[in-house]
């Protein structure tokens, strides 16, 4: 809101500086054309070239140098959120009295009205952190933190996009940042930090197995089982998110299926082999258990 202001002020200063400058233009070369004395032009240079617009540009820098304070004050809210930048999908864990609470990614869920602050880092190359709707860019390097605060004035859905290349798959990194009510928010950070759910029927436990068996695991992490990867995204509470693989799908039990089969086509050069050679079976099994674990 601050910045938007300094936008209209150096935006309604520029037209009236260009106004000025052309009228006056305007007025030297067709109305009165006439020599001016030596004083009127020694007075027109000393004072509209060097006393206006030092105290003119003196003013605008006090002014948005008193807004640089305001805008890197961390978050008042109790969260505070990790984003880290990967190839090609984002991980976003929720950090209370110093402990992460919740790992999960490529989503963004924010309370409404509360400066929340935002630590943004990279694990290889250099990204950039971007919600055009509610905040400007902000690059995320590897082994160097950057902040971000964050005080959303409107629920809703705002898309989040890597605004940095960083690779074949740049176009491919998205997310989505959530504005809840706080209570919401509240109830869902909750739930979002209970263990996984069992699988409710033989389908989704056929599907655990298959993701057990192909060793998932190595990579992502389910709490609640043995699956305690790392590497890729935590699948925890997959089946309640909104985007698959970083924005490049819907979250239904189809998605996961194709996904987990044709990884590579989806977004290439991504870590994830194709499983490929999984039946259809199997890879339906797989789709459904994941979709479950919302
Ligand atoms: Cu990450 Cu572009």
């Amino acid at each position: 809101m601050e910045i938007d202001a300094l936008f209209k002020v150096l935006l309604t200063g520029a037209i009236i500086l260009w106004l000025l400058v052309n009228g006056l233009f305007f007025h030297v070369t067709r109305r009165n054309p006439r020599a001016m004395s030596r004083k009127l032009a020694e007075t027109l240079i000393i004072g509209g070239g060097i006393v206006f617009p030092t105290v003119v540009l003196g003013m605008l820098l006090g002014y948005s140098l008193n807004l640089m304070g305001s805008q890197s004050e961390p978050g008042d809210a109790s969260t505070r959120v990790e984003v880290i930048g990967k190839q090609w999908w984002w991980q976003v864990r929720y950090v209370r009295d110093g402990d992460v609470t919740v790992t999960t990614a490529n989503e963004l869920r924010l309370p409404l009205g509360q400066r929340t602050e935002i630590t943004l880092l990279s694990d290889k190359v250099i990204h950039s952190f971007w919600i055009p709707a509610l905040a400007g860019k902000m690059d995320m390097f590897p082994g160097r933190t950057t902040r971000l605060a964050l005080e959303p004035q409107k629920l809703g859905t705002f898309r989040g996009q890597c605004a940095e290349f960083c690779g074949t798959s740049h176009a491919l990194m998205a997310f989505q940042a959530i504005v809840m009510p706080e209570q919401e928010f509240e109830t869902w950070l909750d739930r979002e930090s209970l263990p996984a759910a069992d699988p409710a029927d033989d389908q989704a436990r056929q599907g655990k197995q298959v993701f057990l068996r192909e060793g998932c695991g190595a990579c992502h992490r389910i709490r609640g089982t043995v699956a305690n990867g790392q590497t890729g995204p935590d699948l925890t509470h997959v089946g309640s998110r909104s985007t698959l693989g970083a924005g490049t799908l819907p979250v239904t039990a189809e998605s996961f299926t194709q996904w987990t089969s044709h990884v590579d086509t989806f977004k290439p050069d991504a870590f994830m082999p194709a499983y490929d050679h999984l039946d259809s079976s199997d890879l339906e099994a797989l789709g459904h258990y994941l979709m479950g674990l919302n």
